[in-house]
């Protein structure tokens, strides 16, 4: 597939080489053309708009994620933030019987922090350790999920190892004791194949800021359809009810699908950039990115390994997502110097963080590792 028609989608490839989506996805034409309809619209119709398009809008983008992870559309809820739409999650949970919550020292705080601070509810969060902080082994996971877990949080992909976990055989673990997963797929919906039926995961949240290039505000919630009813949010708002339009003051009648977990009004603008980057991904289709990140991600640690670098890296290629992470005495000078060099890319602790996507070309990946080559000897 020719991805250059699809990089010229991207103005910042104009003046920059960004290599930086696992931050934050490029913005393209397509999201800045959907964003300015969506403000004159604003403009010239005021709140009617909401009946003449954006709530279609909000059914069209609902759809675009259901067909990029194999969902139905009733199985996705829209959210503002990763941390926002879990703590909807978790306040769908007593307690009582099962207190146990299993996440992982190499997932995103935010993740861990819905449960932590849930320990004056009694909520006891285990936190497995990484040997090699880069993986957790699939036997980690056997010996902390018991029958006194309630819930699995953990990562598809670790935001600084780049490693993707094998989450089916963690949904299939935690199944076999009675306990949920729900996954975190922001570092991996849209750049990896995701099937949330094929691999019977329990519940997902993804959203627009990385790899749906999308930018931030807004997020989802992916939870299997035969979850649903058991699932009853104690944190609620009018976007997750039945008769939103009636204007009941008096009591909740929740939806019976996933958009229970939904509360307010969602960040329209926010909706319409996600919408144009979401069309893109589906338009070149997920295996397609795939194959060709790989490629990217192959010649980068080539060239970093001939460079003399030492790479952070899964050991199996097939667990190696598009992230990269290189040791540097000063990742925080170089990063900055790069930058002036239009080379965007970041930092995590001691390692330089590389994150190629479709819209990267092999060019731009020897014109960063000259650079940093350069830029490193100073
Ligand atoms: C894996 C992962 N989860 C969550 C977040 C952030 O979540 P929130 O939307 O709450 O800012 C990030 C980074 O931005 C991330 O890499």
């Amino acid at each position: 597939m020719d991805l250059s028609e699809y990089r010229s989608q991207f103005p910042i490839f104009d003046k920059k080489i960004y290599l930086n989506s696992c931050s934050l996805g490029a913005l393209s034409l397509r999201s800045r053309r959907y964003v300015e309809q969506f403000l004159n619209e604003w403009d010239e119709s005021g709140a009617s708009a909401w009946y003449s398009n954006w709530t279609k809008e909000i059914d069209s983008v609902r759809k675009l994620i259901a067909g990029i992870i194999n969902a139905d559309e009733s199985e996705i809820a829209f959210g503002h933030s990763i941390s926002s739409i879990l703590s909807i999650v978790a306040s769908c949970f007593q307690f009582d019987e099962r207190k146990k919550i299993v996440v992982t020292e190499l997932d995103f705080p935010t993740s861990n922090y819905q449960w932590i601070s849930k320990k004056p509810l009694g909520v006891d969060t285990r936190i497995i350790r990484s040997d090699d902080k880069v993986n957790i082994s699939i036997d980690k996971y056997r010996q902390a999920i018991d029958d006194t877990t309630a819930i699995v949080s953990t990562s598809h992909v670790f935001f600084t190892s780049g490693n993707i976990q094998d989450i089916a055989g963690i949904n299939e673990i935690a199944r076999t004791k009675g306990a949920l997963c729900i996954f975190d797929g922001y570092q991996s919906v849209g750049q990896i194949p995701v099937n949330v039926h094929e691999m019977k995961i329990d519940m997902m949240v993804s959203g627009g800021l990385k790899w749906l290039l999308g930018g931030p505000g807004v997020t989802f919630l992916y939870v299997r359809k035969d979850l649903i009813d058991s699932l009853k949010p104690t944190s609620a708002g009018w976007f997750g009810t039945k008769n939103q339009f009636e204007f009941c003051p008096d009591a909740v009648d929740l939806h019976d699908d996933a958009r229970r977990f939904e509360t307010g009004t969602p960040a329209l603008a926010s909706l319409l950039a996600f919408k144009g980057g979401l069309e893109i991904v589906s338009e070149i289709g997920v295996d397609n990115i795939r194959a060709a990140t790989l490629s990217l991600i192959n010649e980068l640690t080539e060239q970093l390994n001939r460079a003399g670098f030492s790479i952070r890296s899964p050991e199996k290629p097939e667990n190696k997502a598009a992230i990269v992470m290189v040791r540097h005495d000063n990742p925080g000078k170089v990063v900055k110097a790069l930058r002036e060099n239009n080379i965007i890319v970041d930092y995590r602790n001691e390692y330089v963080r590389i994150s190629p996507y479709f819209y990267n070309t092999s060019e731009d990946i020897e014109t960063f590792v000259s650079t940093f080559k350069e830029l490193s000897k100073n």
